[in-house]
């Protein structure tokens, strides 16, 4: 089928679904929905078997859904309506949740449902549920849905006439909804509060005085003290007493302050760092190693999967001492709901030079990727259980062997990040894994790809596992049986005699220096687009128009003109 996308933006979700219905052999093209009149004319270019709207905001116009049937995901369970339905779930406690597919009509969220999912929910970050869980649910009503329109016999009906309907209509949840009261809520409250808030809008509060959105809330139970009271610094988050604990708050958002984006809870408020003690960081900075059966996991959960310079050095650091170790094999783990999304352009963006922290970050990732590339002490193994984009992408391709779970999504190029020419070796790794040709068009087209896809294309080595715990369970045994091959020795030192080879050929000093060449030419040279673009994206400026690489629709109206 042809299938037009009417989006928010082109989100996780949204993407899964691109790549998802691309593998199933249909045609996508994509318009955000920035207007009535952009929504009918992408309708009337592309004139498409039906509109999926995997991530929208607002009504799909009359004239659209009239004319063409119109799928709607929901994430929330049958009946439920409302545009806050994930922070009512989460708030409430709700143990059970779902995603819905539903057909747009003049009620929001209440036309006739076509397929709908379910999953168990615990105490989850709402982004990390969208991210997930709603994420798995949603890619299987839309297959089943998309099968029972195909087939033609399928009566979509009223969610009242599906058995055990519990949803309902919820209102848009307010800040007054989400208030925390640090005298009596218990850790686990303040918890639901803030991870029903997470992502998106936060929860308002205050932090010295100072009015802020707090986000990435842990519980912190070794603390308690005074409900509300300020216990001390841990890594970058603060720790504040609740009723009967402690909750560390990662990130914050300060609409008055000197930066209005989110930011690590120590970063923007830098000033108030003395005025507090410092706690032991230990396993609050993300990263955390393990080892067994002769195989070292280094994990690096980082929110948002943004990384530093100072988190780079951290994971270096970590990655040189599991080099030390007497293992045989080291597994990148990534985090729980990113492997890795490279460079951090909030801490860039809130630098006083933003091109020199560029510049710094970009350098400590490639000092990360160099010292993966070059290892010869062990094997090394990237495993892909959550999405990676950009530099995070490329990061994955310095291991020697790359895993992947099918439902990932992997954003293997920079230049939606203002013509970013993008750095961490990726000249040297991905032309050797997909060859010259495909490179290019990698780096090009700018389109996610799922994990299928990037097996079939080279850019992984396995594709297994169905959700993240089944893809990390079955990871931990094929990273034992690799350490265990009785050939590892002459795999081993056969990568180590492939990198000599390369090295004469063109040594990495060169690839590095080439890319942060261009690179400095997008951090400090004439064109400003990457500033640009990055300024958009830390701001979360709304999108005023669709990229020309996703709505091919445009291409057909280019060619009528023509
Ligand atoms: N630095 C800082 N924050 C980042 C980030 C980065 N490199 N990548 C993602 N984020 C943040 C987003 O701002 C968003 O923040 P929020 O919690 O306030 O909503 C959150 O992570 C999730 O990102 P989002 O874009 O909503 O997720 P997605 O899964 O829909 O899209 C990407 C994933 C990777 C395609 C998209 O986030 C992206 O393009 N990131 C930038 C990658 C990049 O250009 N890196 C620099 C070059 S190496």
């Amino acid at each position: 089928m042809r299938i037009l996308f009417l989006t928010h933006s082109f989100n996780s979700l949204a993407q899964r679904l691109f790549v998802d219905l691309t593998e199933a052999g249909h045609e996508i093209s994509i318009e955000f929905d920035i207007a009535d009149s952009v929504a009918v004319e992408a309708v009337a270019l592309y004139r498409p078997d039906i509109i999926l709207a995997p991530f929208l905001k607002r009504a799909i116009p009359e004239v659209v859904w009239r004319d063409k049937p119109c799928l709607v995901v929901h994430p929330g369970i049958i009946g439920d309506r409302g545009p806050s339905a994930l922070d009512w779930a989460i708030q409430r406690g709700e143990s059970a949740w779902g995603a819905t597919v539903l057909q747009a009509n003049e009620v929001m969220d209440g036309g006739n449902i076509w397929a709908a999912e379910t999953f168990p929910v615990s105490l989850e970050k709402k982004s990390s549920l969208y991210r997930n869980q709603v994420t798995e649910a949603a890619s299987k009503a839309v297959a089943a849905a998309l099968a029972r329109y195909l087939d033609g016999k399928f009566q979509p009906c009223p969610s009242e006439k599906w058995p055990d309907v519990r949803g309902k209509d919820h209102p848009l949840m307010r800040q007054a909804d989400r208030k925390i009261n640090w005298e009596s809520d218990d850790t686990r409250t303040v918890l639901r509060k803030i991870h029903a808030a997470d992502g998106f809008p936060g929860v308002r509060d205050e932090l010295f005085g100072a009015p802020c959105f707090l986000f990435d809330a842990h519980a912190d139970p070794e603390m308690a003290g005074r409900p509300g009271a300020l216990l001390g610094w841990r890594g970058h988050g603060a720790v504040r007493a609740t009723r009967d604990g402690a909750v560390r708050i990662g990130h914050v958002r300060r609409p008055d302050g000197e930066h209005t984006f989110k930011l690590p809870a120590s970063v923007a408020f830098a000033s108030e760092l003395e005025s507090l003690p410092l706690l032991d960081d230990a396993g609050a900075d993300g990263i955390r190693y393990e080892e067994a059966e002769s195989v070292g996991y280094l994990y690096f959960d980082f929110y948002n999967g943004a990384m530093s310079t100072e988190q780079c050095q951290r994971i270096l650091a970590a990655y040189r001492q599991a080099c030390a170790r007497p293992t045989r094999v080291i597994a990148l783990m990534g985090g729980e709901d990113f492997w890795s999304n490279g460079i951090h352009l909030n801490m860039i963006e809130a630098a006083d030079s933003p091109a020199d922290e560029s510049m710094r970050n970009i350098r400590a990732m490639d000092d990360l990727a160099e010292a993966i590339l070059r290892t010869t002490s062990h094997l090394t193994i990237a495993a892909l259980a959550a999405n990676a984009g950009a530099g995070g992408a490329f990061l994955a391709l310095a291991a020697d062997q790359v895993w992947v779970r099918p439902g990932i999504v992997l954003n293997p190029h920079y230049k939606n990040m203002g013509n970013l020419y993008g750095s961490e070796f990726w000249t040297y790794t991905l032309p050797r894994r997909v060859g010259a040709e495909q490179a290019v068009s990698i780096t090009q087209n700018r389109l996610p790809l799922g994990g299928a896809q990037a097996l079939r294309m080279g850019i992984a080595d396995a594709c297994f596992g169905v959700d993240a715990a089944s893809f990390r369970s079955e990871a931990r045994k094929r990273a034992s049986a690799l350490a265990a091959l009785p050939g590892y020795g002459e795999r081993l030192a056969a990568k180590t005699e492939t990198r000599r080879c390369d090295e004469a050929i063109k040594p990495l000093a060169q690839y590095r220096d080439h890319e942060l060449a261009e690179m400095q030419r997008n951090f400090y040279g004439f064109d400003p687009s990457y500033h640009y673009a990055r300024y958009q994206f830390v701001h979360k400026t709304p999108h005023a128009w669709t990229p020309r690489h996703l709505c091919r629709h445009r291409d057909i109206m280019q060619k009528q003109v023509q």
